[in-house]
Order: structure tokens, then C-alpha cells, then sequence
């Protein structure tokens, strides 16, 4: 049977098997072993959005592991042409060996999972960030030594990476606090799927408009954009009411001494975070960066036959 990867829950029983082969593929990497496992193997890429990050790991993994990717943009594609996603999808499963597919819409990645019958991989929807969030609980745990037990903090908007991150936490054990604005937490199917599976790991899920009471004592720092794309319109009344919630020296403080800074990246300096802790020797965000080329090449790996 085909695997996806929609969501973190579609890594539910071996999440932290993702990491430790990730960590693992990168030391090897590293240490010059080859590896031709995407040999004759091509992944079609769909993206309704801009990406640094995500199109260039995903296309460098291909290449490194001896494959093929193909940038595909709706506005070049049939699809942006009225094509449905589910013809795309049947047109595609006979060419290429997987899709990832960034996407406005969750149900949109739904929808073209549900009609190929080669796997599908979200590159970021609305709603979840899965192949982010392999790589940043594998900067975790270079940086810890450890997932279990750590105390995790998100500030910020609780957007598609503070619910993967928070379904993640609660697979590996880790406690996760998330402070955002009142009117801005994440949605309460994350808050609720997360609290369930962290009750099993004996790990809490905390959501508060507190922020100190989120980093005190933190392991981990973690932020985003407070404006996602496609919320351009909203950037004003965002830009205010997250004003408080900036990663600056002053919150950080409350934090362990040793704790990391994370961001997914891109970084709005000056907005949620400032340059004085982004540029801090707690700050993790490239090491970060650079994962997404490893966790994307143990994600292929494990989809792909
Ligand atoms: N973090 C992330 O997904 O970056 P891109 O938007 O550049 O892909």
C-alpha cells in the first residue's frame, strides 16, 4: 500500500524513527557514502506558493540520491487551467514516483492523494507542515541529545507549523507550550489530537496568551511569520496584535541558558524575532535550514519503493 505524508499523524507510529534516520542519513552523507536508492526515480513538485527551503531540498535530495525533480507551477500546468486535481493526479501517478504537492488548501492535498496511486507528500498547506517538522525535531535532538522530557515553546500565530509541531511533541514526549494573541491559537482539533497523544507519551500540551509562563524555563524557542502567504490582507491588524509576542533578548531571558532558538524560516526580522537572537550563538535556524535537505531524503526514501 502506498504511504502519504499529509500529516504528522501519517508518521504516528514511527515519528521518531524519521528523526534518528535522518540524523543518521546526514552523518553518512557526510562522511562521503553514496547512495543511488532514488536511482531512475522522479518526484513531480506542485507548488501553488513560493519556497526556498522546500523546492531546493526536495530537488537537491532527488539529485544527491541519484533521481530527478520537476518543478511544476500551476500557472504553467493545465491545472491552472481548469484541469481537476484528481485528473492531475491519475495524468501523474503514470509518470512520476511521488508527488509533493505545497498547496493553498488542506483538502486540496487530500484531493490529489486521493487520486494517485503513487504517494503524496504535503509541502505545506493551510493547516500542517509535516516535512518541516522531521527536520526540526532532528536539529532538537542533535542539539539535546534527546526529545523526552524537553520543554518546547512556540510564540506566535498558531499556524500550520505550531500544529505540526504540536502533533510531533506529543509523539516523541516532549512538553509543548504555545503562547499566541487571544483569537490566534491554533485550531482545537490540533490542540485536542495533540493533548491525546501526549497523555500516551506522558508529555503536556499547553495553549496560553501568557508568554512567559510558555518560555519559562524553555528548552526551546520557536516562532514563525506572524502574516502566512495568502494573509496578506490581514497584515496590519496582525502586525499589532502580535507585537508583544516578538522573540526579543528580553523573553529569551526567561528561557533556559541553554536553550535553542528555532524558526522555519523565512525570518521577518524586526517583527517576530530580532536580529540580536537570530544571530545569537542559541540560535539554531541554518543547522535547521540545512535538515529539511536531510529529513527530505529519509522521507523519500521511506515513501518511495
Ligand atoms: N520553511 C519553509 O517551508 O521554507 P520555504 O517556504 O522557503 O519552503
Amino acid at each position: 500500500m502506498k504511504r502519504d505524508i499529509i500529516s504528522v499523524l501519517d508518521m504516528k507510529s514511527d515519528f521518531e524513527k524519521f528523526v534518528d534516520d535522518g540524523i543518521k542519513l546526514k552523518k553518512s552523507f557526510k562522511a562521503g557514502v553514496k547512495d543511488s536508492s532514488m536511482d531512475r526515480k522522479t518526484l513531480g513538485m506542485i507548488f501553488e506558493k513560493a519556497s526556498t527551503r522546500t523546492r531546493v531540498s526536495f530537488e537537491t535530495a532527488m539529485t544527491q540520491l541519484g533521481g530527478h525533480a520537476i518543478y511544476l507551477s500551476p500557472k504553467d500546468m493545465q491545472m491552472g487551467r481548469g484541469e481537476t486535481i484528481a485528473d492531475t493526479g491519475r495524468v501523474l501517478s503514470g509518470m512520476v514516483d511521488a508527488l509533493l504537492y505545497r498547496a493553498f488548501e488542506h483538502e486540496n492535498v487530500v484531493e490529489l492523494a486521493k487520486n494517485s496511486s503513487i504517494p503524496v507528500i504535503n509541502g505545506l498547506d493551510n493547516l500542517e507542515h509535516p516535512t518541516q517538522i522531521v527536520a526540526d525535531y532532528m536539529t532538537i535532538k542533535e542539539k539535546k541529545g534527546k526529545l523526552k522530557g524537553l520543554k518546547i515553546a512556540y510564540v506566535g500565530d498558531g499556524n500550520n507549523t505550531a500544529n505540526s509541531l504540536m502533533l510531533a511533541a506529543g509523539l516523541v514526549g516532549a512538553d509543548f507550550w504555545i503562547a499566541t494573541p487571544k483569537g490566534y491559537g491554533p485550531p482545537e482539533y490540533f490542540v485536542k489530537e495533540s493533548r491525546s497523544i501526549a497523555k500516551r507519551h506522558r508529555s503536556e500540551i499547553e495553549v496560553t496568551n501568557n508568554y512567559r509562563e510558555a518560555v519559562a524555563g524553555a528548552d526551546v524557542i520557536y516562532t514563525d511569520v506572524w502574516v502566512s502567504m495568502g494573509e496578506e490582507q490581514d497584515r496590519e491588524k496582525k502586525e499589532k496584535a502580535f507585537r508583544s509576542f516578538q522573540v526579543n533578548e528580553r523573553m529569551v531571558s526567561l528561557a533556559k541558558k541553554d536553550y535553542i532558538f528555532m524558526h522555519c524560516l523565512p525570518a521577518h526580522r524586526g517583527l517576530e524575532v530580532t536580529d540580536e537572537v537570530a544571530d545569537s550563538k542559541n540560535s539554531v535556524i541554518f543547522q535547521e535550514a540545512e535538515n529539511r535537505l536531510h529529513a527530505e531524503k529519509i522521507i523519500l526514501k521511506k515513501v518511495i519503493d
